[in-house]
């Protein structure tokens, strides 16, 4: 991780930076499709608004939890281009040492295994540098290609939450995953 004013982490196709308001048009590009927002915490942006709110409530995440969220960042056509978040969170269920994991990416950049690489970097850094035992995460039962992305991470799925949430007035049950931190050592 670079250390300084604001943190951020590279790998072999992106950079991972916090979020400010010259990305807002990046982030209202994919947040406008529901296809991206089908199973998100966040709804479908309507308007540039939206998306500098989105900013806007990111900054202030950043000061309870600094390794969430980060801007995903690739390069194209010379110039930084955010695809999505990842983050690190103290969630809901989370106990001591514990934080939860989550991600987005725009639908152009699906299946590229970005959802993957995001994620790599921050759990390694949480379970190397900070004192963390367990990181968890939870996506809708239907949202597959989040639980293959958790199965690839070398999480284990622990159960199904059932009619954990409601979004948009339909109930949906939820995965429940996690990942130990001798489990990653061994995993890499
Ligand atoms: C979930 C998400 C981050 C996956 O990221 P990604 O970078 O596209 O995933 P990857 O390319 O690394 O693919 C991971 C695996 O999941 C599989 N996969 C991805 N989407 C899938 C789908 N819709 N159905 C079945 N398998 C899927 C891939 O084939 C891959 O497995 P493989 O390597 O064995 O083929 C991405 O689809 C996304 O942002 N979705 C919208 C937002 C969202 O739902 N976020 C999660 C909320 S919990």
């Amino acid at each position: 991780m670079k250390q300084s004013n604001s943190p951020s982490f590279s790998t072999k196709r992106l950079r991972l930076r916090y979020i400010t308001e010259e990305d807002a048009e990046d982030i209202f590009y994919y947040a406008k499709n529901s296809n991206v927002t089908r199973y998100t915490a966040f709804d479908t942006h309507k308007t540039l608004k939206d998306a500098l709110d989105f900013v806007r409530s990111s900054r202030a995440l950043n000061i309870r939890d600094p390794l969430n969220p980060f801007g995903i960042f690739i390069q194209s056509e010379g110039r930084e281009k955010m695809i999505g978040t990842v983050g690190l969170f103290k969630g809901k269920l989370c106990r001591e040492n514990t934080l939860e994991l989550g991600y987005a990416l725009g639908e152009d950049w699906w299946g590229k295994g970005y959802g993957i690489e995001a994620s790599q970097v921050l759990i390694n850094h949480a379970f190397k540098t900070l004192n963390i035992r367990r990181i968890e995460a939870l996506c809708i039962k239907e949202n597959i290609g989040s639980f293959r992305v958790m199965e690839k991470l070398g999480m284990q799925r622990e159960g199904l939450l059932r009619k954990h949430l409601i979004k948009n007035g339909y109930i949906y049950d939820m995965y429940i995953y996690s990942l130990l931190k001798e489990e990653w050592e061994v995993f890499k």
